[in-house]
């Protein structure tokens, strides 16, 4: 079963983690869990939320494999007291599961240290189910590198007509990318990928006569853009 997730050592896979808080209601949030390799897995897990709280309590969680965009937005915004999901028991700890996901993965607490901020949690994968033909768990890196892709291609064609100022925005997001895949999927060809397109956009601005620096990128683009307002004044000045 594992095998068939094709877990990577290291990466953050996004899941919905649900509990049972003191009065036995289910409760949901999605949580990132990395895997460690070895059937651990490990969360980090903000201070005050309620899902840290029953955690530390029962000692157990589940998580909730989907990749249903809704069901993230819900269960983390807790639109209405309980997000209309529906739950059932789990088979081998004392969390529920969430119904009609693509699977769940049962976790047993092994130990947890606290931070200032979060608290970092180490768990035993007890048993994975899924239901058949699924074999994906949601990673943010595939879709951080589509979204940086599409963004190169516009930065390549706005650099060529010298329309700084929008590439500038876009490389700033395709930073950002490359931040969140270095962050969760790191040494993996989502992360290889990313640095070529890096590389790329820095061979384009090089082309452009702009500096790798960002902020040099801003200087020259505040120029031709000062210059370009000043030319089109003078124009409009010549016409009077
Ligand atoms: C995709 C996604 C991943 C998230 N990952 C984490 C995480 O790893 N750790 C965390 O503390 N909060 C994470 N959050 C935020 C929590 O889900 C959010 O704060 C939630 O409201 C906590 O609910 P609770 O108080 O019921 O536990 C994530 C949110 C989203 C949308």
């Amino acid at each position: 079963m594992k095998d068939k997730l094709n877990l990577k050592r290291g990466v953050i896979y996004e899941t919905i983690i649900s509990t049972y808080s003191p009065d036995d209601t289910p409760n949901s949030a999605p949580i990132g869990i990395k895997y460690l390799g070895e059937g651990r897995v490990q969360a980090r897990i903000y201070k005050g939320s309620q899902t840290l709280n029953n955690i530390l309590s029962r000692r157990c969680a589940v998580a909730n494999l989907t990749s249903d965009p809704i069901l993230f937005y819900l269960t983390a915004l807790k639109r209405g007291k309980h997000p209309p999901v529906e739950y059932s028991k789990s088979e081998n700890v004392d969390a529920p599961r969430i119904r009609e996901v693509d699977g769940h993965i049962e976790l047993e607490l092994v130990d947890s240290r606290q931070g200032s901020e979060y608290a970092t949690l180490n768990f035993k994968v007890k048993a994975i189910y899924l239901a058949p033909g699924i074999s994906r768990i949601y990673c943010r890196a595939p879709h951080a590198l589509v979204e940086a892709t599409i963004h190169a291609t516009r930065i390549k064609m706005l650099l060529a007509k010298n329309r700084f100022r929008e590439a500038e925005r876009l490389i700033r997001l395709v930073n950002h990318y490359k931040d969140v895949i270095e962050r969760v999927s790191p040494k993996t060809e989502y992360a290889n990928a990313i640095r070529e397109i890096e590389k790329k956009i820095g061979e384009w601005r090089k082309g452009r006569g702009l500096g790798q620096d960002p902020c040099k990128t801003t200087c020259m683009s505040n120029r031709y853009e000062r210059g370009s307002w000043q030319s089109r004044r003078k124009s409009r000045s010549s016409h009077r």
